[in-house]
């Protein structure tokens, strides 16, 4: 089975300002030498503390970032070389969904223009009834009525705007998702919603989800494999029942053991 999603010893790094020893630039390496798979079908969970790398890790793999090194290949076709416009449908296939709700919603924007927007781009002549009936499609399956289409963001909860947002990266259609702690700046009661949601949507569309967060409870509830990262690097992978049930990594142990007991 040829992975949905294949990552070669990916690099980046950030320039720091200023200068360092000898009047040597000074460089972050967010990202270093990572290797990953996710099979269709399936949810990678990646874990780690604020820094370690997740959200530059998820900009390279679709696209919104290149890596300084390494190779990433989507479903067997290898996209880290592209130019901009060769890449465009792998765009269309990878979506990301991000923290915060708000920040990715357009305030001016209605709900329906908001959600269209990266059809209008993807199928730029098709009309005005058609790309209507789309996005209520769409939104209906996030678990929103048509009531929602000429209203703006503000008009939305927390956890409905995620909603939104997602319908938004649901629109053209994608194969992989990449969701960066889409609950976290939720109600604790909205998230699990949310949750339930992207597990509704990974079935009901055989969606593949790369799941990063901080919190191990959601990461295990969701994830076939998971990944933890430390400073750039994953320093365990495997099967989520392997890893939380015989952590190898002192990191990984000490973010179980750092768990609510419940969640254990
Ligand atoms: N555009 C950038 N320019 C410079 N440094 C950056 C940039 N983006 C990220 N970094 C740095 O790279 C490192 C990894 O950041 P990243 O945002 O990927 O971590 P993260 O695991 O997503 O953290 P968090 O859990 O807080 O979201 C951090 O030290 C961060 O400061
Ligand atoms: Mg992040």
């Amino acid at each position: 089975m040829t992975a949905i999603i294949a990552a070669r010893n990916l690099v980046r790094a950030y320039r720091l300002p200023g200068e360092g020893l000898l009047g040597r630039r000074r460089r972050l390496v967010a990202v270093d030498d990572v290797s990953l798979e996710l099979d269709e079908g399936k949810t990678l969970g990646i874990v780690g503390e604020s820094g370690s790398g997740k959200s530059t890790l998820a900009r390279l793999l679709v696209g919104l970032e290149r890596p300084d090194r390494g190779t990433i290949a989507f479903d067997g076709a290898t996209i880290s070389n592209l130019p901009e416009r060769a890449l465009r449908p792998y765009r269309r296939a990878m979506q990301m969904v991000f923290q915060d709700p708000f920040g990715s919603l357009d305030p001016r924007m209605r709900v329906i223009d908001s959600v269209a927007e990266p059809l209008d781009i993807a199928l730029p002549g098709l009309d005005r009834d058609a790309r209507e009936a789309r996005v209520a499609a769409t939104l209906a399956e996030v678990g929103l009525g048509t009531s929602a289409l000429r209203r703006y963001p503000h008009q939305f909860s927390g956890g409905q705007r995620q909603r939104i947002a997602i319908a938004r990266a649901l629109i053209t259609g994608p194969r992989l998702l990449v969701a960066d702690e889409p609950v976290s700046a939720l109600d604790v009661s909205i998230q699990a919603q949310i949750l339930n949601l992207l597990v509704d949507l990974k079935l009901a569309r055989g969606l593949s989800i790369i799941f990063i967060s901080h919190n191990l409870g959601v990461i295990r509830y969701l994830s076939d494999h998971v990944a933890v990262m430390l400073r750039g690097r994953i320093v365990e992978t495997g099967p989520t029942e392997r890893v939380f049930g015989a952590p190898e990594h002192p990191y990984t142990r000490a973010l179980i053991a750092a768990m609510p007991v419940l969640e254990r």
